[in-house]
Protein backbone atom coordinates (compact mmCIF):
# COMPACT_ATOMS: atom_id res chain seq x y z
CA UNK A 1 0.00 0.00 0.00
CA UNK A 2 0.83 3.43 -0.54
CA UNK A 3 3.34 2.80 -3.39
CA UNK A 4 1.22 5.55 -5.41
CA UNK A 5 0.82 8.56 -3.23
CA UNK A 6 -1.09 12.14 -4.40
CA UNK A 7 0.06 14.53 -1.95
CA UNK A 8 -1.75 18.17 -1.71
CA UNK A 9 -0.83 20.77 0.75
CA UNK A 10 -4.91 22.06 0.95
CA UNK A 11 -7.84 20.10 -0.48
CA UNK A 12 -11.67 20.44 -0.16
CA UNK A 13 -11.43 16.29 1.13
CA UNK A 14 -9.20 13.64 0.36
CA UNK A 15 -12.28 11.43 -0.42
CA UNK A 16 -13.28 13.37 -3.31
CA UNK A 17 -9.72 13.14 -5.02
CA UNK A 18 -9.66 9.22 -4.38
CA UNK A 19 -13.00 8.92 -5.51
CA UNK A 20 -11.78 10.84 -9.18
CA UNK A 21 -8.43 8.58 -8.87
CA UNK A 22 -10.84 5.36 -8.07
CA UNK A 23 -13.07 6.16 -11.11
CA UNK A 24 -10.09 6.80 -13.44
CA UNK A 25 -8.56 3.07 -12.95
CA UNK A 26 -6.23 3.23 -9.83
CA UNK A 27 -4.68 0.83 -8.66
CA UNK A 28 -5.19 -0.93 -4.93
CA UNK A 29 -3.55 0.85 -2.48
CA UNK A 30 -3.19 4.36 -3.69
CA UNK A 31 -3.60 6.62 -1.34
CA UNK A 32 -4.18 10.46 -1.08
CA UNK A 33 -2.79 12.30 1.75
CA UNK A 34 -3.25 16.41 2.50
CA UNK A 35 -1.98 18.80 4.90
CA UNK A 36 -5.25 20.18 5.35
CA UNK A 37 -8.96 20.05 4.58
CA UNK A 38 -11.27 22.59 4.14
CA UNK A 39 -14.40 20.76 3.54
CA UNK A 40 -13.20 17.63 5.58
CA UNK A 41 -16.40 15.00 5.89
CA UNK A 42 -17.40 12.66 9.08
CA UNK A 43 -20.01 10.48 9.06
CA UNK A 44 -23.50 10.99 8.55
CA UNK A 45 -23.14 14.11 6.81
CA UNK A 46 -21.00 16.01 9.44
CA UNK A 47 -18.37 18.28 8.79
CA UNK A 48 -14.63 16.97 10.03
CA UNK A 49 -12.12 19.62 11.38
CA UNK A 50 -8.98 19.06 9.36
CA UNK A 51 -6.62 21.83 10.06
CA UNK A 52 -2.94 22.40 8.75
CA UNK A 53 -0.32 20.54 9.56
CA UNK A 54 -2.13 18.97 12.80
CA UNK A 55 -3.31 15.28 11.82
CA UNK A 56 -3.50 12.51 9.35
CA UNK A 57 -6.20 13.06 6.81
CA UNK A 58 -5.84 10.41 3.76
CA UNK A 59 -7.87 8.74 1.90
CA UNK A 60 -6.97 5.15 0.52
CA UNK A 61 -8.64 2.89 -2.48
CA UNK A 62 -8.97 -0.88 -1.90
CA UNK A 63 -10.58 -3.64 -4.32
CA UNK A 64 -11.58 -6.42 -2.17
CA UNK A 65 -13.47 -9.42 -4.11
CA UNK A 66 -16.27 -9.29 -1.97
CA UNK A 67 -20.10 -9.32 -1.84
CA UNK A 68 -21.92 -5.63 -1.35
CA UNK A 69 -23.40 -6.45 2.15
CA UNK A 70 -20.10 -7.43 3.44
CA UNK A 71 -18.15 -4.35 3.23
CA UNK A 72 -18.90 -2.67 6.96
CA UNK A 73 -16.37 -5.12 7.40
CA UNK A 74 -13.76 -2.95 6.34
CA UNK A 75 -14.69 -0.11 9.16
CA UNK A 76 -13.92 -2.59 11.62
CA UNK A 77 -11.21 -3.80 9.98
CA UNK A 78 -9.45 -0.39 9.29
CA UNK A 79 -10.79 0.88 12.84
CA UNK A 80 -8.62 -2.33 14.52
CA UNK A 81 -5.98 -1.03 12.78
CA UNK A 82 -5.62 2.66 13.83
CA UNK A 83 -6.43 1.32 16.99
CA UNK A 84 -3.14 -0.97 16.93
CA UNK A 85 -1.36 1.93 15.12
CA UNK A 86 -1.61 4.33 18.06
CA UNK A 87 -0.65 1.60 21.02
CA UNK A 88 2.61 0.76 18.57
CA UNK A 89 3.05 4.77 17.61
CA UNK A 90 2.35 6.31 21.16
CA UNK A 91 1.70 3.48 23.61
CA UNK A 92 -1.43 4.61 24.40
CA UNK A 93 -4.17 2.19 25.04
CA UNK A 94 -7.20 2.96 22.24
CA UNK A 95 -10.85 1.79 22.22
CA UNK A 96 -13.20 1.45 19.30
CA UNK A 97 -16.63 2.58 19.44
CA UNK A 98 -18.81 1.01 17.08
CA UNK A 99 -18.86 1.00 14.19
CA UNK A 100 -15.89 3.32 13.71
CA UNK A 101 -14.56 5.62 16.21
CA UNK A 102 -11.26 5.63 17.87
CA UNK A 103 -11.33 6.78 21.32
CA UNK A 104 -8.65 7.21 24.20
CA UNK A 105 -9.93 7.55 27.63
CA UNK A 106 -13.19 7.79 26.19
CA UNK A 107 -12.44 10.99 24.17
CA UNK A 108 -12.45 10.67 20.07
CA UNK A 109 -9.03 10.36 18.16
CA UNK A 110 -9.51 9.52 15.25
CA UNK A 111 -12.73 8.27 12.74
CA UNK A 112 -13.22 6.33 9.39
CA UNK A 113 -15.63 7.57 6.60
CA UNK A 114 -15.91 4.13 4.46
CA UNK A 115 -17.57 5.22 1.04
CA UNK A 116 -18.12 2.36 -2.10
CA UNK A 117 -18.53 2.81 -5.58
CA UNK A 118 -20.64 -0.45 -6.53
CA UNK A 119 -21.49 -1.40 -9.78
CA UNK A 120 -24.74 -3.81 -9.60
CA UNK A 121 -24.18 -6.17 -6.74
CA UNK A 122 -20.28 -6.06 -6.70
CA UNK A 123 -17.77 -3.77 -5.30
CA UNK A 124 -15.39 -1.62 -7.96
CA UNK A 125 -13.51 0.12 -4.98
CA UNK A 126 -14.22 1.06 -1.11
CA UNK A 127 -12.42 4.61 -0.26
CA UNK A 128 -11.64 4.76 3.26
CA UNK A 129 -10.89 7.69 4.70
CA UNK A 130 -9.52 7.84 8.16
CA UNK A 131 -8.99 11.07 9.86
CA UNK A 132 -6.74 11.21 12.88
CA UNK A 133 -6.00 13.67 15.36
CA UNK A 134 -2.11 13.55 16.35
CA UNK A 135 -0.57 16.84 16.97
CA UNK A 136 -3.52 19.03 18.10
CA UNK A 137 -3.05 20.86 21.77
CA UNK A 138 -6.66 21.06 23.09
CA UNK A 139 -6.57 25.05 22.18
CA UNK A 140 -6.91 23.71 18.48
CA UNK A 141 -10.19 22.45 19.14
CA UNK A 142 -13.50 24.69 19.34
CA UNK A 143 -14.77 24.54 23.44
CA UNK A 144 -17.61 22.25 21.98
CA UNK A 145 -15.54 19.35 20.56
CA UNK A 146 -12.42 19.81 22.92
CA UNK A 147 -15.53 17.83 25.42
CA UNK A 148 -15.27 14.55 23.30
CA UNK A 149 -12.41 14.74 21.48
CA UNK A 150 -8.65 14.33 21.97
CA UNK A 151 -5.28 13.96 20.27
CA UNK A 152 -2.08 11.60 20.36
CA UNK A 153 -0.09 14.80 21.58
CA UNK A 154 -2.52 15.43 24.03
CA UNK A 155 -2.85 12.19 25.18
CA UNK A 156 0.49 11.11 24.97
CA UNK A 157 1.98 14.97 25.75
CA UNK A 158 4.81 14.76 23.06
CA UNK A 159 4.18 15.41 19.31
CA UNK A 160 4.70 12.73 16.99
CA UNK A 161 5.63 12.46 12.96
CA UNK A 162 2.98 12.44 11.11
CA UNK A 163 5.00 9.97 8.47
CA UNK A 164 5.68 7.62 11.13
CA UNK A 165 1.82 7.46 12.20
CA UNK A 166 1.00 7.21 8.36
CA UNK A 167 3.87 4.47 7.97
CA UNK A 168 2.65 2.24 10.94
CA UNK A 169 -1.08 2.87 9.99
CA UNK A 170 -0.45 1.66 6.68
CA UNK A 171 1.56 -1.08 7.52
CA UNK A 172 -1.15 -2.45 10.12
CA UNK A 173 -4.20 -2.37 7.55
CA UNK A 174 -2.10 -3.63 4.62
CA UNK A 175 -1.40 -6.64 7.54
CA UNK A 176 -5.00 -7.67 8.42
CA UNK A 177 -6.18 -6.78 4.62
CA UNK A 178 -4.58 -9.68 3.49
CA UNK A 179 -5.04 -11.81 6.70
CA UNK A 180 -8.81 -10.96 5.82
CA UNK A 181 -8.99 -11.77 2.26
CA UNK A 182 -7.04 -14.73 2.63
CA UNK A 183 -9.10 -16.11 6.59
CA UNK A 184 -12.09 -13.71 6.27
CA UNK A 185 -13.65 -11.76 8.99
CA UNK A 186 -13.43 -14.18 12.07
CA UNK A 187 -10.14 -13.04 13.37
CA UNK A 188 -10.41 -9.33 12.53
CA UNK A 189 -14.24 -9.68 14.42
CA UNK A 190 -12.00 -11.42 17.50
CA UNK A 191 -9.87 -8.40 17.27
CA UNK A 192 -12.27 -5.85 17.22
CA UNK A 193 -14.35 -7.04 20.15
CA UNK A 194 -11.58 -6.72 22.34
CA UNK A 195 -10.91 -3.29 21.59
CA UNK A 196 -14.51 -2.69 22.11
CA UNK A 197 -15.34 -0.08 23.86
CA UNK A 198 -19.59 0.04 23.79
CA UNK A 199 -19.99 -3.65 23.83
CA UNK A 200 -21.56 -5.28 27.54
CA UNK A 201 -22.83 -1.77 27.93
CA UNK A 202 -25.77 -0.26 28.31
CA UNK A 203 -26.17 2.02 25.76
CA UNK A 204 -28.26 4.11 23.12
CA UNK A 205 -28.14 3.89 19.67
CA UNK A 206 -29.68 7.03 17.60
CA UNK A 207 -30.49 7.54 13.98
CA UNK A 208 -32.88 9.74 11.80
CA UNK A 209 -35.30 6.96 12.43
CA UNK A 210 -35.50 6.86 15.66
CA UNK A 211 -33.28 5.68 19.16
CA UNK A 212 -32.91 2.29 21.15
CA UNK A 213 -31.47 1.83 24.31
CA UNK A 214 -30.04 -1.93 25.44
CA UNK A 215 -27.35 -3.72 25.54
CA UNK A 216 -24.80 -3.73 23.48
CA UNK A 217 -25.04 -7.34 22.77
CA UNK A 218 -22.01 -8.00 20.13
CA UNK A 219 -21.15 -7.95 16.36
CA UNK A 220 -22.94 -9.92 13.57
CA UNK A 221 -20.50 -11.31 10.89
CA UNK A 222 -21.24 -9.12 8.81
CA UNK A 223 -20.42 -5.85 11.29
CA UNK A 224 -23.50 -5.23 12.22
CA UNK A 225 -24.28 -4.29 16.11
CA UNK A 226 -26.87 -5.94 18.22
CA UNK A 227 -28.52 -4.39 20.65
CA UNK A 228 -31.09 -6.05 23.07
CA UNK A 229 -33.62 -3.53 24.84
CA UNK A 230 -35.66 -3.96 27.72
CA UNK A 231 -37.84 -6.48 26.58
CA UNK A 232 -35.51 -9.21 25.46
CA UNK A 233 -36.08 -8.02 21.85
CA UNK A 234 -32.62 -7.98 19.72
CA UNK A 235 -32.10 -5.27 17.00
CA UNK A 236 -29.47 -5.31 14.29
CA UNK A 237 -28.16 -1.75 14.06
CA UNK A 238 -26.63 -0.75 10.47
CA UNK A 239 -25.76 2.97 10.80
CA UNK A 240 -26.46 4.89 14.08
CA UNK A 241 -24.73 7.34 16.91
CA UNK A 242 -24.01 5.84 20.23
CA UNK A 243 -24.66 7.02 23.38
CA UNK A 244 -23.69 6.16 26.73
CA UNK A 245 -26.70 7.38 28.88
CA UNK A 246 -26.21 8.87 32.35
CA UNK A 247 -27.69 6.86 34.79
C1 LIG B 1 -16.10 10.19 11.31
O1 LIG B 1 -15.68 9.81 12.39
O2 LIG B 1 -17.20 10.76 11.20
C2 LIG B 1 -15.26 9.93 10.07
C3 LIG B 1 -14.21 10.99 9.87
C4 LIG B 1 -13.38 10.75 8.61
C5 LIG B 1 -12.42 11.88 8.30
C6 LIG B 1 -11.48 11.55 7.18
S1 LIG B 1 -10.15 12.69 7.03
C7 LIG B 1 -9.67 12.01 5.50
C8 LIG B 1 -10.95 11.70 4.75
N1 LIG B 1 -11.41 12.86 4.01
C9 LIG B 1 -12.58 13.33 4.48
O3 LIG B 1 -13.19 14.33 4.03
N2 LIG B 1 -13.00 12.57 5.50
C10 LIG B 1 -12.07 11.48 5.80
Amino acid sequence: FGKKITYKSSVKSTQEIAHSLAREGAPEGSIVLADEQTGGRGRLGRAWQSPAGTGVWMSLILKPNIPLQKAPQLTLLIAVAASKAIEKVAGLEAEIKWPNDILIKGKKTAGILTELQAEADSIHSVIVGIGMNVNQQTEHFSDEIAQIATSLAIEGRQTYKRAEVIGVLLQEIETLYRQYLENGFGVIKLLWEARAFSLGKRITARSVTGSITGYAKGITEEGVLLLEDDRGQVHSIYSADIEIPSP
